[in-house]
């Protein structure tokens, strides 16, 4: 049932080339430059009237959601608020009637998000859901949706779950720049046909598994990292560190590069691991300040980087390369070394990688 692997986790990490094509089959046809989703049909309209857009989840599908905000302030120039289901569910929020909500959900049994939708139900909003498990609360508690389609998630740590929920965001997304005319025709071709590479670059991006295991050896006894990026990668540091922290049980926080001058730069000395997120983008120069930062305090930095950068590898202790994408595209391919970090510095802890302490695959409590 592991498919030849030793934990589901990885099993899952290297499904991905197949789970984000899944996703895409019968919904995106590059060539002809169409995007079809069935589930997102009688509320389509209300949606591109939408004033804001407000997206609820937990955990690493929030992560996803923030991945989201950019994305359609970009591409669709709606507001988009990102909200832990927990507290936008207990403090009175402000919802008109006509608002979407968009709930975002691997497992559909989360309790807090359910209870969001509720509430948000209730004051009249429309919600739209983005769930893995067919037929579950969350997916009979929305309007509409879109199923994610990449198969049972095993592994309590979320990994082809969120590259799925970003495949969909994306597509319902870049769908609806189309209807409102908020983004031109040819940058709307031309996502469509580099989300169609993106499984072939996932899979060019897994072969830096022995790499990875290589450097996790090394900092397989650290007590703390810090994750660092900016933009569309911002929320990928955010996974990263989640990831790090909840299978191998080290202190690992996240950050926007930018905010590391506003408080964890003082953490920073030989013993601090600092992960960069810093591929080729429209902040590149400024990550690479960041970079230059944390050398200068003696940080070790391992960098995620665009195949055939050549400045970063002469700063960073450590390299792992990711092909090239748009972008708005890059958390789906910046985000694999991260899972594969994490599962081996797990491993080589002897952590239970798949079933971690203290946490479920569905949180079902409040
Ligand atoms: C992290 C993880 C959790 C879930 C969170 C939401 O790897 O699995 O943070 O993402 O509990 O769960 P769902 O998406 O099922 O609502």
């Amino acid at each position: 049932e592991k498919g030849g692997y030793e934990h589901f986790m990885l099993k899952e990490i290297f499904e991905q080339p197949k789970s984000i094509a899944d996703c895409m089959r019968g919904r995106l046809n590059a060539s002809a430059g169409e995007l079809t989703l069935g589930g997102i049909q009688n509320y389509a309209e209300a949606l591109a009237q939408a004033d804001r857009i407000i997206i609820v989840a937990c955990g690493t599908s929030w992560h996803a959601g923030l991945v989201a905000e950019y994305f359609i302030e970009d591409m669709c120039r709606i507001p988009v608020e990102v909200e832990y289901a927990s507290e936008f569910r207990y403090r009175n929020p402000v919802i008109k009637e006509g608002d979407i909500l968009i709930a975002i959900s691997q497992s559909g049994e989360t309790a807090d998000t359910l209870a969001a939708i509720e509430l948000a139900k209730a004051k009249g909003a429309i919600v739209f859901g983005i769930v893995n498990t067919v037929g579950s609360s969350i997916a009979r508690a929305t309007h509409e949706g879109a199923y994610l389609h990449a198969g049972p998630e095993i592994g309590v740590a979320s990994t082809k779950a969120f590259t799925a929920q970003l495949t969909v965001l994306i597509m319902v997304f870049l769908k609806l720049a189309k209807r409102k005319g908020t983004i031109a025709e040819s940058r709307f071709r031309e996502l469509l046909i580099e989300l169609e590479s993106v499984p072939q670059k996932v899979e060019k991006a897994l072969k830096s598994d022995d790499q990875i295991r290589e450097i996790s050896e090394l900092f397989k006894d650290a007590h703390n990292f810090l994750y660092l990026g900016r933009g569309y990668n911002f929320p990928v540091a955010l996974e990263g560190a989640l990831k790090l922290k909840e299978i191998s049980y080290i202190h690992a926080e996240g950050y926007p590069a930018a905010e590391m001058k506003h408080g964890p730069i003082a953490l920073i000395d030989e013993n601090m691991p600092v992960v960069f997120i810093a591929t080729r983008d429209s902040s590149y120069d400024k990550i690479v300040s960041n970079i230059q930062e944390v050398k200068s305090r003696k940080g070790k930095v391992i960098a995620i980087v665009t195949e055939g950068d050549v400045l970063i590898p002469k700063m960073a202790d450590f390299v792992i390369e990711v092909p090239a994408t748009h972008e708005a595209l890059m958390p789906l391919v910046s985000v694999i070394p991260l899972q594969l970090l994490s599962y081996h510095i797990a491993l080589m802890r002897g952590c239970n990688v798949d079933q971690p302490r203290n946490l479920a695959k569905s949180v079902t409590v409040e």
